[in-house]
């Protein structure tokens, strides 16, 4: 979905903003150019890395123990 449609962001390019580290709506803004024509994108575009961010904290917080096999204990 675009998000910004002056410079043509979608939500996919916003998360990964997000991923990369992107943490408030200017570095979206220096980044990829995210409401800085007309700004009727800010609002949706904070949205959008505040759910990207929040998204992102979960999985940190996602362990996976494995078990080793039986085989592997042998
Ligand atoms: S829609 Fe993003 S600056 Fe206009």
């Amino acid at each position: 979905m675009i998000v910004c449609v002056c410079r043509r962001v979608s939500d996919s390019q916003i998360r990964q903003a997000a991923i990369d580290g992107a943490h408030s709506l200017e570095c979206l803004q220096i980044d990829l150019g995210v409401a800085t024509q007309c700004g009727r994108c800010a609002d949706c575009a904070s949205r959008v890395l505040c759910d990207a961010r929040d998204a992102g904290a979960h999985q940190r917080h996602i362990v996976t123990i494995a078990r080793p096999s039986q085989a592997q204990m042998a």
